[in-house]
């Protein structure tokens, strides 16, 4: 194959994010063909900005029933990943899903409030279900699932990886977080949108990142993965505490609905090692993607953001004008730490590369459906926990 022809439904965050590394790629390995989202400007000034063909608004089956498309870029919110990379495996073309694969958004009960009216076990089983389904229409129809987990990507990642292997030690213990001052997208404020709160939408990422972790030491000792074998969690909504509704003004997202704004969960590794993740939309400072990992002979801390190849300082906020310094930033006062190139350092063109070498020669990417799979596990089952308040061991 000489280019790939790809496919792009949603036009907003996330596929700024895939677009701005992909142009990159454009010409000479990628041939961007068209998009779809739900609203006809967002779809023609997306397409417009990046000199994309052809738009779709309407219905993204459109896109789908395109002959002259190899893959398909799932930037759609995450209620909508099953049915959609269902519909493209059918459609024979190969899928690129972004995080989280799936989970449980409840039934068509429009004002149900599913964080709160049913029962996390449930949704275990049937977020499960979900991702055996993407699972057997990927296999079916003989196309690849390429999940879009820009951790394991990250260059400090993959040095990290790099360490581990040279020095052969035991991964004993990760502490891992993902928090930033709260989304700015609307479905994020209700389970039946997100699927659950910040575990699922943050915890995402660094869950991704220590059972990736785990799994590449097992590959490396004994030839197979060491996986999850339990989870304890504990989650909470600290934007409900009286004090804090009360203040006037307001530096943090606070309108969520039955999703929890802060979640801890401890991941018990079929080693025993453990893992910590941490997530919050509820801390101020710019997006935080840290992984603190402790070998038996060596420590790494991984600060995908923020870091410290450049610092700024400006006395106003003004001073800085118009120029990113970084994401989810309340001010550009005082010192800052702006990252030269934060996609790159966050592994969106490296994974979006990765995706285009597994189609163009037919090999599996680093991150495929086992880890999309593992990571709704990990976390449907931290809901469990949190709500039942005891461990939940995994069946394998
Ligand atoms: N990897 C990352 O760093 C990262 C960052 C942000 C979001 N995400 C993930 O990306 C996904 C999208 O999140 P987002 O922040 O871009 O959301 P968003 O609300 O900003 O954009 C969603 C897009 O989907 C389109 N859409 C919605 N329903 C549609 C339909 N029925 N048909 C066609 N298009 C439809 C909308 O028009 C919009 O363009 C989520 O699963 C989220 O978890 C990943």
């Amino acid at each position: 194959m000489e280019k790939v022809r790809l496919g792009i439904i949603g036009t907003q965050f996330a596929a700024l994010l895939h677009m701005n590394s992909l142009v990159k790629l454009r010409g000479a390995r990628v041939d961007v063909v068209a998009v779809a989202s739900k609203t006809k400007e967002h779809a023609e000034a997306f397409a417009k900005k990046f000199n994309i063909p052809d738009y779709y608004y309407d219905d993204h089956r459109r896109l789908l029933e395109r002959k002259d498309i190899d893959v398909i870029d799932l930037c759609v919110p995450t209620d909508l990943h099953e049915t959609f990379a269902i519909e493209t495996a059918e459609a024979r073309k190969h899928i690129i899903c972004e995080k989280p694969l799936t989970g449980y958004f409840g039934k068509d009960k429009k004002e149900e409030q599913v964080g709160f009216e049913v029962k996390k076990k449930f949704m275990l089983r049937e977020a499960m279900k979900g991702c055996d389904r993407v699972a057997k229409a990927v296999e079916k129809n003989k196309v690849k699932f390429m999940y879009a987990e820009n951790w394991i990507y990250a260059p400090p990642f993959t040095k990290l990886k790099n360490l581990i292997k040279v020095s052969g030690g035991t991964i004993l213990d990760i502490r891992a977080e993902e928090s930033h001052s709260g989304s700015h997208a609307k479905y994020s404020r209700r389970w039946k949108t997100s699927g659950g709160g910040a575990l699922m939408r943050l915890g995402a990422h660094p869950v991704g990142g220590v059972l990736h972790l785990k799994h590449y030491e097992g590959i490396l000792k004994y030839g197979k993965p060491i996986r999850a074998k339990s989870v304890m969690a504990e989650v909470g909504q600290h934007t409900k505490i009286a004090s804090f509704v009360k203040e006037k003004k307001k530096y943090i997202v606070s309108e969520w609905e039955d999703v929890e704004d802060w979640g801890v969960m401890i991941i018990n590794f079929e080693d025993n090692s453990k893992a910590t993740v941490f997530s919050s939309d509820a801390v101020l400072g710019g997006v935080r993607n840290t992984l603190n990992v402790y070998l038996s002979n060596a420590v790494v801390n991984v600060n995908i953001n923020p870091h410290n190849a450049l610092e700024v300082y400006a006395p106003e906020p003004h001073i800085f004008g118009d120029e990113y310094i970084a994401e989810k930033l309340e001010t550009k006062a005082g010192w800052n730490f702006p990252s030269p190139d934060e996609d790159w350092v966050r592994g969106y063109p490296q994974e979006l590369e990765d995706f285009i070498d597994a189609i163009q020669f037919n090999k599996e990417p680093v991150s495929g459906m086992d880890l999309a799979r593992d990571v709704v596990e990990a976390i449907y089952a931290a809901y469990v926990s949190a709500e039942e308040g005891k461990r939940i061991e995994f069946k394998r």
